[in-house]
């Protein structure tokens, strides 16, 4: 074989090998055993959204948590959040059902539907789809107990974005000074962009509930 063709079938191996790392193992939705694990308080660390107005609008999340605690029904959980975004401070609270790993909330109009991920140990990986009428769309978000995470976990979870067909450029909080973005590239849409997005579509961010966690040890 001439050698370019010898290259090329090589890069071909290879990409089949990177894509291989099972996006079916690492989107597999996440049952833990003991529901207690997920009940808390939980800090947003990143996130992605689609279509892209969803995503933008992660950037204007300047700081997030959420807290899950059970109620009399093991069916029901309640989901307070309270997010720091558009200049001010958005509280809330929201009852969710659970109906295997599927977790469905109602929040004003938008009918919210998901279930989490396998994700690191102390960790919640939340992902949904939502509807409000004729508007759609989705989210992935990252949240840990400390609101720090580990770099390699970071690039699980970019693996995972990917699978999931998220745009890549998710956006991390880093905890401390506020919502940043993970490639400089997006610096500009950042300062220029004024994000159009109602408060109600924003304080869904962390309206987020389940059954459970992501203890994976
Ligand atoms: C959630 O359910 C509890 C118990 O049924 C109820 O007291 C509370 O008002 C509900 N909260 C919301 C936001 O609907
Ligand atoms: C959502 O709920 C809030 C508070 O209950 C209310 O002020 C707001 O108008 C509602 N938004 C929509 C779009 O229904």
């Amino acid at each position: 074989m001439a050698l370019p063709v010898v290259v090329f079938l090589l890069a071909l191996i290879a990409l089949g090998a990177a894509s291989a790392p099972d996006c079916k193992e690492l989107v597999k939705p996440f049952m833990p055993e003991d529901p207690k694990q997920v009940f808390g308080k939980w800090i947003y660390v990143m996130g992605a959204g689609d279509p892209k107005q969803y995503h933008k609008a992660l950037e204007s999340l300047k700081s997030s948590w959420i807290d899950l605690s059970p109620t009399s029904s093991d069916q029901t959980v309640t989901l307070r959040w309270r997010d720091h975004c558009f200049n001010r401070c958005i509280v809330g609270e929201a009852n969710a059902t659970i109906s295997g790993i599927a977790t469905t909330f109602r929040k004003n109009l938008s009918d919210h539907k998901g279930h989490i991920l396998q994700t690191c140990s102390d960790c919640l990986l939340w992902t949904d789809t939502f509807r409000n009428g004729d508007v759609t769309g989705r989210y992935i978000l990252q949240f840990t107990r400390t609101g720090k995470i580990d770099p390699k976990h970071v690039e699980i979870f970019k693996k995972q974005v990917g699978c999931l067909n998220f745009p890549e450029d998710y956006h991390s909080y880093d905890g401390k000074t506020g919502q940043q973005l993970s490639k400089n590239l997006q610096r500009q849409s950042f300062n220029s962009h004024r994000v159009e997005i109602l408060p109600w579509e924003m304080s869904y961010l962390s309206a987020i509930v389940f059954r459970s966690s992501l203890f994976l040890d």
